[in-house]
């Protein structure tokens, strides 16, 4: 264990993280990356602050993580920011973590809009209140030409959620005749979900040690490779994504079947 742990630092120390990105770059990337951002209150509380400090420390991964996936050539960032659950906490810390999307974006969409990212939303953008959705839309109309990165923030966004809107929005339509029993099937179950424009995730990350999913992306995880890392959202930084890119590609994905040479 010890040994594995002194390879691991070696091997980080020694190749440059420029060199690092440039070998992954050489193989097959995950085209969309999804994040479970988690631990932003426990880095706040081991620093005796507020639990709201580390969620703004939190907002500057989410820069310092957008900046590098484009810059390697990943093709979607979906980040979840705010669950159907996150209702439940004190007033003023979902106050607050509705307040950063206008600071996130205000300070940083110009950033975007240069960097040729196109940012979307996925969740119930109506019960958001004015300012975030002001924001949020403000940044979607601007980006909306760009065809770099699309930075996907899950907001207000619950997995049973979107699939109950779905099956709805089918029986409707049965119910209407624009739809036949028959022509019921996963890819049209996959086109009324929130995904309908996306691929699925390929490498799914969640960060402070959790090892759940919350309610994230039920439908479209189904083949998704997992990496769970003790590291809390604040403290990820470029070399932990490296990491996370990097196991991914020596996954053996197989989809239920064999890959050429395993049969025999
Ligand atoms: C993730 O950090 C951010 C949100 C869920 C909004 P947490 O706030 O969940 O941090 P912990 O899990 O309490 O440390
Ligand atoms: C999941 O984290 C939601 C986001 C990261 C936005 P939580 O901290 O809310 O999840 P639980 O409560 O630990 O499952
Ligand atoms: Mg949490």
């Amino acid at each position: 264990m010890l040994n594995k742990l002194i390879r691991k630092n070696e091997k980080s120390i020694s190749i440059p993280l420029k060199k690092r990105k440039e070998n992954a770059q050489q193989e097959q990337l995950p085209g969309h990356i999804a994040i479970i951002m988690d631990g932003n209150g426990r880095w706040a509380n081991k620093r005796a602050l507020p639990r709201i400090a580390g969620h703004h420390e939190g907002m500057k991964t989410v820069k310092k993580i957008t900046r590098f996936a484009n810059e390697v050539g990943i093709k979607v960032l979906t980040l979840y920011a705010f669950s159907t659950e996150n209702w439940k906490r004190p007033k003023m810390e979902v106050e607050f973590l509705m307040r950063l999307p206008e600071e996130f974006l205000g300070t940083y969409l110009p950033e975007l809009i240069e960097q040729n990212v196109q940012v979307q939303m996925m969740g119930n953008i109506e019960s958001l209140p004015e300012h975030t959705k002001r924001a949020v839309r403000k940044a979607m109309d601007q980006t909306a030409a760009n065809d770099g990165l699309i930075l996907n923030f899950a907001l207000n966004y619950g997995s049973r959620d979107e699939i109950v809107q779905a099956v709805s929005k089918i029986a409707l339509d049965v119910q209407e005749g624009n739809v036949t029993l028959e022509e019921i099937s996963e890819e049209l179950l996959s086109n009324h979900l929130m995904t309908k424009n996306l691929s699925d995730p390929d490498l799914l990350i969640r960060t402070s040690g959790e090892v759940r999913l919350s309610n994230f992306m039920l439908w479209q995880l189904a083949y998704t490779e997992f990496w769970f890392t003790d590291t809390l959202w604040p403290d990820f930084d470029e070399t932990c994504l490296m990491d996370a890119i990097e196991n991914y590609q020596k996954r053996n994905r197989r989809y239920g079947g064999l890959k050429e040479g395993e049969g025999n």
